[in-house]
């Protein structure tokens, strides 16, 4: 695996950067480009003189009624159809960033720095924006990929347990989702939130050249990609139900475990197939190793759950679309009759995740 590869879009191909320290921020290239950064970051790039819109990483701030605030102030900074935006920080800030770097001006160029394990594994490529409007959380996006992503393996060293759990829930479903071995390699790597620099790094690689499979043959989530949703439906629930008191990632593995949860439910298999059951066990095995998880799953609000579930986009009117294992233990898309008797098994598998997760 090399620590550089290109990912191919219908926008141009766009080329990701793995290894440490590979962006000189004091140069003059960096000079030229707007940075829109983490709240974290801010006033670092604003010591050297640079141009700098910071941002606080929360789920409000990537409301649609915020876009107004950043889009004013890209303009104040002085801004034109030339300017490049250099986005740093974790999904929040990537959202937030190619959305308004997608409509300023009818479209900036921009590239992206993740700060997150969950942005070098995962969202840093695939180009999708996810904005929140009201209560309802990625209602609207676009797909607007940046030109250059650079993963400075040097902010995984500032994350901590939660913050590292958050990103490999997301790395071993994309592994999970895919039929090749990647999930075998994934876990004979076995990272986990102690693990080694070396092997983030080698985790992130094989997350993201597998997730890139995805996207180049379906990049606008028709088909194939639909399946890297695994855990999000389940997982959008449950973090919006405890007022996104636990983390995005965190919620997806939750969410994954709803999934096989239902999926047995529904009589899908009766004992789990060997690939589900060893990602149960190592999705169960990251959830022990964070320390808050109960006192954060004791605030989501039970009744509040399938609402929050009925209420995703990805549902039609009859039917709710979901991500779940079948008997061989793969991934596919299921299509689930909307009456009372599936309501109250869905129901009854995010009950039974979230008290488990709630002791
Ligand atoms: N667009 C996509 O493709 C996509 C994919 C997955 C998730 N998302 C979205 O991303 C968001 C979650 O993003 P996230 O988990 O990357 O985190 P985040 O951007 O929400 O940040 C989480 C926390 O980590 C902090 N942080 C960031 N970098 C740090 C560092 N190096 N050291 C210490 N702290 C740091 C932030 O300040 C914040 O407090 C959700 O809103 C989710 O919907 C988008």
């Amino acid at each position: 695996m090399s620590d550089y590869f290109k990912v191919n879009s219908s926008n141009g191909s766009y080329g990701v950067r793995i290894g440490y320290e590979l962006l000189d921020i004091k140069s003059e290239k960096i000079a030229r480009q707007i940075i829109i950064c983490d709240q974290l970051f801010a006033s670092t790039y604003q010591a050297l003189g640079l141009k700098v819109i910071g941002i606080e990483a929360s789920e409000n701030a990537k409301s649609l009624d915020r876009m107004g605030d950043v889009i004013i102030a890209l303009r104040k900074l002085g801004a034109n159809r030339t300017t490049k935006i250099l986005a740093v920080g974790g999904g929040v800030i990537q959202d937030i960033a190619t959305f308004v770097a997608s409509v300023y001006m009818r479209g900036l160029k921009w590239d992206y720095m993740p700060t997150t394990l969950l942005g070098m594994v995962d969202s840093c490529i695939g180009g999708k924006s996810s904005i929140n409007v009201g209560s309802y959380k990625n209602l609207i996006g676009n797909f607007y990929p940046p030109q250059n992503i650079v993963v400075d393996l040097q902010f995984v060293g500032t994350l901590n347990t939660e913050q590292k759990a958050a990103g490999l829930f997301e790395a071993v479903k994309i592994c999970f989702a895919h039929t090749n071995d990647a999930f075998e390699r994934y876990l004979t790597l076995h990272p986990d939130t102690e693990s080694a620099s070396e092997k983030f790094h080698v985790a992130i690689e094989l997350s993201l050249v597998t997730k890139r499979w995805f996207i180049e043959i379906d990049e606008y989530d028709q088909k194939e990609r639909l399946l890297l949703n695994f855990g999000h439906t389940f997982g959008h629930a449950i973090e919006g139900s405890c007022d996104y008191s636990i983390p995005h990632g965190i919620a997806v593995g939750l969410g994954m475990l709803t999934a096989i949860e239902f999926a047995q439910l529904n009589g899908h298999f009766t004992e789990l197939p060997v690939r589900v059951a060893q990602l149960r066990h190592y999705v169960l095995g990251l959830m022990t190793c964070i320390k808050d998880l109960s006192l954060w799953a004791q605030k989501i609000v039970l009744s509040e759950l399938m609402d929050r579930f009925c209420a995703d986009k990805k549902h039609s009117d009859t039917q709710y679309m979901l991500i779940v294992p079948n008997s061989s233990g793969y991934l596919v898309r299921l299509a689930l009759e909307k009456n009372t008797t599936n309501s109250e098994m869905l129901s009854q598998a995010f009950r039974t995740v979230c008290t488990n997760a709630a002791k």
